[in-house]
């Protein structure tokens, strides 16, 4: 069983469809690259997914379950996280605060209560290792690097359990240096977490993706390995050529 089917996807804002009859299926483990130019619907493909944006017609399954209606917050904690391009992590919090406030989201206002007390227990220290952030725990996070901050958002999202990770173009902004970084992250993260990626970055996505999907104006435009897409005609032609 693939972990999300999109199925006829459309939502129309007006006279437009942003997007248009899009199916996708996503298998587990996997990591997905999204590419497009700009106004492709990337953007709102992911809105969909999460729930922020609801579909005018179309189906979601995620794990077998049709969510195409469900609530974001109830999509969350399903196991669906998304990564925004401003980092929702609290900035007067130390990096290991963040974690477990990110961790007790999934239990709700009860566990809150304890999570201050708690040391750094087993899954915490494994998350930190995965985003090479174990020595700074006691940071706050509004004094990190904009490449730790985002790293940051990416370990909460592991912190609340997410299954599925989206991820709105993770290495805008960052040096050469975090964008070698976040590659090596996401390697890591591939196989026990399933990510869809959103990127612009080419060389990243060669880095990254063992399978990348395109769209053009709200529909597929193609689907293949990362050297099919490079060599596909009516890729080149409205995107990789610009
Ligand atoms: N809430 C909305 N209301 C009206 N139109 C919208 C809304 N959200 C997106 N759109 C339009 O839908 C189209 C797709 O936008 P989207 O942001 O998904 O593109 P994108 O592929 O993410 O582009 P970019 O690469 O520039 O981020 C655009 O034409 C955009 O203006
Ligand atoms: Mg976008």
């Amino acid at each position: 069983m693939s972990l999300l089917e999109i199925r006829n996807l459309t939502v129309q804002f007006g006279g437009l469809k942003a997007v248009n009859d899009l199916s996708i299926t996503i298998e587990e483990g996997e990591l997905r690259c999204l590419l497009g130019p700009n106004g492709a619907g990337k953007s709102t493909t992911l809105d969909l997914i999460c729930g922020k944006t609801d579909p005018t017609s179309g189906q979601i399954l995620f794990d077998g379950r049709d969510i195409t209606h469900l609530l974001e917050y109830r999509r969350a904690q399903g196991g669906i996280g998304r990564k925004f391009q401003v980092p929702s992590i609290f900035k007067n919090l130390t990096v290991l605060e963040n974690l477990e406030v990110a961790n007790s989201a999934r239990g709700g206002v009860l566990q809150t209560l304890r999570v201050f007390t708690t040391p750094i227990r087993g899954r915490m220290k494994e998350i930190l290792d995965l985003v090479g952030m174990v020595d700074l725990v006691d940071v706050r996070a509004g004094n990190l690097s904009h490449g730790q901050m985002q790293w940051l958002e990416i370990a909460m999202l592991l912190a609340q359990n997410s299954k599925l990770i989206l991820m709105d173009e993770p290495t805008a902004g960052m040096t050469i240096n975090e964008t070698l970084r976040t590659a090596e992250i996401f390697q890591r993260l591939k196989g026990d977490h399933t990510l869809i990626v959103v990127e612009h970055d080419m060389q990243f996505v060669r880095e990254v993706a063992e399978r990348v999907t395109v769209m053009n104006r709200g529909s597929l435009l193609a689907d293949g390995s990362i050297s099919e897409i490079e060599n596909d005609p009516q890729v080149k032609a409205v995107y990789l050529g610009h």
